[in-house]
C-alpha cells in the first residue's frame, strides 16, 4: 500500500520537523515526508531537511500582494507535489479560511499549550505569569479560526519553581518531539477519526491520546 504524501510547513529551525523526519524514516511508519516547505527562505529547518534528504523549498511570502495569493499558490504547490496531508511546523503565518477549508481533515498543527488554554504566541510566558502548575503541548486539526480545532493528542508537563520561559519551553517541546509523530502515525492510519467536531481515537495500542509527564527527581 502506498504512504500518504505528508508535507510539512515550517518558518524557522524546525524542531519538530525533524522528529518527523525521523519517525517516518523508521520502518513501518505510515506516512512519507515528501516535502518541506517555508514562507521564510531563510530558514534554518530548510537546511536540515536537505541534509536529511527531504526535498525542501522555499515560498516566499513577500513575493505576494496579499494572503490570498500566497495561499493559491502554497495549494497549487501541494497539489503539484500530491501531498496528502500537511503538518503546521512552528508555520507562522495565518491561512486564509478557504485554504484551511480546502485542506480540512488533512491539515494538522502542533501548539505549545494545553489548548484551549494559552491559543497564540508567547505561550510560556504566559502559563508563568498565570501560575498554572500544569503546561504542555497539543496536536489537532486546523479549523479556520487559530489554534481551535479538534484535538487528538496532549502532553502534560509540570511546571516547577524557578521555572523561566526557556526551562519550561525545552520541557514542553521535548513532549511536542513525542507527540507530534504519535498524533501523525494516528491520523494516517486512519485511527483518528472526526466526529461531531471531535477527534475520536480508535484503539490506542500505539501511543496514548494524551501524555502525563511526571516531575523531574
Ligand atoms: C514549537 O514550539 C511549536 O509548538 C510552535 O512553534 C515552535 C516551532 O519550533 N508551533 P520548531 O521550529 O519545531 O523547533
Amino acid at each position: 500500500m502506498t504512504k500518504p504524501r505528508v508535507a510539512i510547513l515550517i518558518s524557522g529551525r524546525g524542531s519538530n520537523m525533524m522528529s518527523l523526519i525521523e519517525a517516518a524514516s523508521r520502518p513501518g511508519f505510515p506516512a512519507e515526508i515528501a516535502l518541506v516547505l517555508s514562507n521564510r527562505p531563510d530558514a534554518h529547518g530548510l537546511a536540515r531537511a536537505q541534509a536529511a534528504g527531504i526535498a525542501a523549498r522555499s515560498l516566499d511570502h513577500k513575493g505576494f500582494a496579499d494572503r490570498a495569493s500566497f495561499d493559491a499558490a502554497l495549494d497549487a504547490l501541494l497539489v503539484e507535489e500530491q501531498i496528502d496531508l500537511v503538518c503546521l511546523a512552528g508555520f507562522m503565518r495565518l491561512l486564509t479560511a478557504p485554504f484551511v477549508e480546502t485542506w480540512a481533515g488533512r491539515m494538522i498543527n502542533i501548539h505549545p499549550a494545553l489548548l484551549p488554554s494559552f491559543k497564540g504566541l508567547h505561550t510560556h510566558e504566559r502559563a508563568l505569569e498565570e501560575g498554572v502548575k500544569i503546561h504542555g503541548c497539543t496536536v489537532h486539526f486546523v479549523t479556520p479560526e487559530m489554534d481551535v480545532g479538534p484535538i487528538i493528542m496532549q502532553a502534560a508537563v509540570p511546571v516547577l519553581e524557578g521555572d523561566t520561559p526557556d526551562s519550561l519551553g525545552a520541557r514542553v517541546l521535548a513532549q511536542e518531539h513525542v507527540i507530534y509523530p504519535a498524533a501523525l502515525r494516528l491520523v494516517c492510519e486512519g485511527r483518528a477519526r472526526l466526529e461531531g467536531g471531535r477527534v475520536v481515537i480508535d484503539e490506542f495500542e500505539i501511543a496514548p491520546p494524551a501524555l502525563i509527564v511526571p516531575p523531574a527527581g
